[in-house]
């Protein structure tokens, strides 16, 4: 359920150049709840929670059912950010149709108001224009795109070279012609991000490309110090939750075992 002032795509549009939008992942509705109140424009049911929930090497083992499910969670969380979901790996490379009926499962059964989905080739963009065609939003996804890991040997920053970023820049400019309402930049040069970002109408939201896009992505574990293991360059940490939920959970464990707790305060 959303409510009245809930954020839509016409919003990020408006938001081109001017204040920066902001999105954070959430995979159930507790921390969904949390987040939207926080008062971000986009929540993000990322495939990353094949990293960071499933524990998984790759978001390649995530399947649509397993999204639907995180995002209806999600969705029960969310009233007032725009929600968007990302569309697994094989839900939509082999065909439009694919696509089309994948991105259609997903709206139907999560009231989601928009899906991600990675890459830029034109083949990528004829899939995209037909989801967009179809009536569903579609937010892209170029640079270190995850679903395509092993093709482009780990995780590592993308159009470092002319090349790379002649690249992106062609695949940009496909996604806003086929209709995406926006382009998430991933793991690129910070003055690669800003040329990409000025060369579409549409915002661009970056996560390891610097400071020049039109907004700023982050996974919630991560910016929360929940997933310690994982410090690359781009993220900064906003809390240290890790640190605070073993304390928490060490002190109930302490005091169990002395007899401290239950005490009578809390004892009928
Ligand atoms: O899956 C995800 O969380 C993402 C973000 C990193 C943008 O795609």
């Amino acid at each position: 359920m959303t409510d009245e002032k809930a954020v839509t795509i016409r919003d990020f549009a408006a938001r081109k150049g001017g204040e920066k939008l902001v999105m954070v992942t959430a995979y159930d509705a507790l921390f969904a709840r949390i987040v939207d109140e926080s008062g971000v424009d986009a929540i993000l049911v990322g495939d990353s929670l094949g990293n960071v929930v499933a524990g998984l090497d790759s978001t390649l083992g995530v399947t649509l059912d397993q999204m639907i499910y995180h995002a209806t969670m999600v969705r029960r969380g969310c009233r007032r950010a725009l929600l968007v979901i990302d569309l697994p790996f094989m839900t939509y490379q082999v065909s439009a149709e694919d696509a089309m009926r994948n991105a259609g499962r997903v709206m139907q059964e999560t009231a989601a108001q928009a899906v991600k989905l990675e890459g830029g080739s034109p083949s990528r963009a004829e899939t995209v224009r037909r989801v967009v065609e179809m009536g569903v939003p579609v937010m892209g996804h170029l640079g270190f795109t995850p679903q395509s890991i092993h093709a482009l040997g780990g995780a590592r920053v993308q159009g470092r070279d002319e090349a790379g970023e002649r690249r992106l820049l062609d695949e940009a400019k496909r996604l806003e012609d086929a209709g995406a309402f926006s382009i998430v930049l991933e793991l690129m040069p910070a003055a690669v991000a800003r040329r990409v970002t000025e060369s579409v109408r549409i915002p661009t939201i970056g996560i390891g490309a610097g400071p020049g896009c039109d907004g700023q992505v982050l996974v919630l574990p991560d910016l929360l110090g929940l997933n310690a293991g994982f410090a690359p360059k781009f993220l900064k940490r906003y809390a240290e939750l890790g640190d605070a939920a073993r304390a928490a959970i060490r002190g109930f464990a302490d005091e169990t075992r002395s007899g401290r707790y239950p005490d009578e305060a809390h004892s009928f």
